[in-house]
C-alpha cells in the first residue's frame, strides 16, 4: 500500500551518467549466511580491496542498519522480511547512484531475498551464499548470541529456533570455514572481473 497524490520525480542525472563517470557499473551484492559466518568482516574487507581500486562502493550492515533506519524492527519473521525489504529499497537508491552495494544481512528468507532481486533490473543483483556450519558459527560465537539463545536467554535466533533457507542456486558461494577471508575476496573480484562488472 501506498499514499495517494504522490508523482515520480525523474532524476536530472541518470544511474547510466553515473555509471559512466565512475567508470563502472552498479549492482548490489547480496550476502547472506547464519549470525557469525562472517558476512560483516568479508564485505568490509571486499570493500576496501574496491575503495583501493577506485571502485565506488558502500557497505550495509545488518548490525548497524539496526542501530538506525531499523530501530524498530525485531527478529520476528514479519520484522525480519520488512528488515530486508527496507534495505533492498536502500540498496536500489545506492545502484541508481552509482555504487556498487554490498549488503550483509543474515535475509534468512529466500522470497525475501527474491523480492529484492525483482525490485532490481536484470544483472544489477548477485546472491554471494556466505557458506559456514552452524557448528562452526557457534564455536565462534563473537558476540556470545549462540550461547544466549541455547540458554534461551534470546528467543527466534537464526539457526536455533528460528529458520534459515540456504539459497538453492547462488551467483556465488564463497565457504569462510575453508577459505580465508582474503581468499573469499579474490574469489569474488575473479567473479566481477568474468562478469566484466569490474576491470
Ligand atoms: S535478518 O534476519 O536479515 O533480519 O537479520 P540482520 O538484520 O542481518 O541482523 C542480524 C544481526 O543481529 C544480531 N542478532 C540476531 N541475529 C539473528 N537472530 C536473532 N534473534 C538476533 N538477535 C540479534 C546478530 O548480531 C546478527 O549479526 P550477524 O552479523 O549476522 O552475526
Amino acid at each position: 500500500m501506498s499514499a495517494n497524490n504522490i508523482v515520480w520525480h525523474d532524476a536530472s542525472v541518470t544511474k547510466e551518467e553515473r555509471r559512466k563517470k565512475n567508470n563502472h557499473g552498479s549492482y548490489v551484492l547480496w550476502f547472506t549466511g547464519l549470525s557469525g559466518s562472517g558476512k560483516s568482516t568479508l564485505a568490509n574487507a571486499l570493500s576496501r580491496q574496491l575503495f583501493e581500486s577506485e571502485i565506488e562502493s558502500y557497505v550495509l550492515d545488518g548490525d548497524n542498519i539496526r542501530h538506525g533506519l531499523n530501530k524498530d524492527l525485531f527478529f520476528s519473521e514479519s520484522d525480519r522480511k520488512e528488515n530486508i525489504r527496507r534495505i533492498g529499497e536502500v540498496s536500489k537508491l545506492f545502484v541508481d547512484s552509482g555504487q556498487v552495494v554490498i549488503t550483509a544481512f543474515i535475509s534468512p528468507y529466500r522470497e525475501d531475498r527474491a523480492q529484492v532481486q525483482q525490485l532490481l533490473e536484470e544483472n544489477e543483483f548477485i546472491e554471494v551464499y556466505v557458506e559456514c556450519s552452524l557448528d562452526e558459527c557457534e564455536k565462534r560465537d563473537p558476540k556470545g548470541l549462540y550461547k544466549k539463545a541455547r540458554n534461551h536467554e534470546i528467543k527466534d535466533f537464526t539457526g536455533i529456533d528460528s529458520p534459515y533457507e540456504a539459497p538453492i542456486n547462488p551467483d556465488l558461494t564463497v565457504n569462510t570455514e575453508t577459505q580465508t577471508i582474503q581468499e573469499s575476496v579474490k574469489i569474488i573480484i575473479k567473479y566481477l572481473e568474468n562478469k566484466q562488472l569490474i576491470k
